[in-house]
């Protein structure tokens, strides 16, 4: 069997078309733009893409967007000073703190002085007790991303075995957390589980979540399973002439494809829902500020 591959892609670019289409309503009928600010300390070139790319992509569903580069040496007064102004700000309605920020800064503390409603990352401890106490929470993107494609591949997850590799704050426990609103059976396996093989084999639902490049290979794979590749990683590729690179998954694509019922391909599978999912947020943090009702298919 091969499995279906999960297009990431037009998935995002069809979250990307509902959001635009709610934000057009939204300034239509109510008169409000939703915005975003990203925040970018240091010259980072990795986050420097990633932050365009938001800004890009913020301004092509219509909303707007709000962008502050800061220099590498800024101080944990400033920076606080910064979150303070965005958090008072009406036409923001979603902040991001891109991280990592350079050492001296307190990712932690800074991340917690960002008001909770308007904290799209969903990483503000008051999200994250939100989401594992069931209450309406933000919800951390990349996780999100991962419960629209499962929920497309599957409808219900109710009753099902999942297995998320790796327990990051950012991608492991909030997906796992997701897995279990939605009436998973969740085991969460990491670098010290003993026999993980076999823990993956019993997985109706695999995420790897690890930013190890292929690690996962296909006979650790339970037939059938739904297999979502979180990792991103480059590695090099000689083959495609000297000094070229590739991007891989966390799970070795070529021996999983053959065995699993449905995964995600690295590029194109995860990696586009991401920041979707950011624009979804936004959306919807700008809708519960507001109190309107907020867009339907694109929350946790
Ligand atoms: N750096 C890498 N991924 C992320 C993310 O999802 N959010 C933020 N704020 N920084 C990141």
């Amino acid at each position: 069997m091969t499995a279906r591959i999960i297009d990431g892609k037009a998935f995002a670019a069809d979250v990307r078309a509902r959001v635009a289409d709610h934000v057009a309503r939204l300034k239509e009928e109510q008169g409000i733009t939703p915005g975003l600010a990203v925040v970018l300390v240091g010259d980072d070139p990795a986050s420097q893409v990633y932050v365009r790319s938001k800004g890009k992509q913020t301004v092509e569903v219509g909303m707007a967007s709000f962008e502050h580069g800061l220099p590498a040496d800024t101080s944990e007064e400033e920076l606080l000073k910064l979150v303070a102004e965005l958090n008072a700000d009406p036409a923001v309605h979603g902040i991001l703190v891109q991280l990592p920020l350079p050492p001296h800064l307190d990712e932690a503390l800074v991340i917690n002085a960002i008001s909770p409603e308007k904290d799209v990352d969903g990483f503000h401890i008051s999200n994250v007790g939100k989401l594992a106490t069931g209450q309406k929470a933000m919800v951390p993107c990349t996780p999100l991303g991962c419960l629209m494609l499962l929920r497309d591949v599957h409808g219900s997850l109710s009753g099902l075995d999942a297995v998320v590799v790796g327990r990051s704050n950012i991608v492991g426990k909030p997906m796992a957390q997701l897995l279990l609103r939605d009436s998973c059976t969740v085991t969460i396996a990491h670098s010290r589980t003993r026999n993980l093989p076999e823990v993956c084999r019993r997985a109706e639902i695999l995420v790897a979540a690890v930013g190890r490049p292929e690690m996962i290979p296909g006979d650790w794979i339970r037939p059938g399973a739904t297999v979502i590749d979180v990792g991103i990683n480059r590695v090099p590729a000689p083959e495609r002439g000297e000094g070229k690179s590739r991007l891989v998954g966390d799970v070795h694509f070529e021996s999983a494809v053959e065995v699993a019922g449905a995964i995600t391909p690295v590029p194109g599978g995860v990696g586009p829902m991401t920041i979707a999912c950011l624009l979804a947020n936004t959306l919807t943090a700008c809708c519960r500020i507001h109190g309107l009702p907020e867009p339907e298919g694109l929350t946790a």
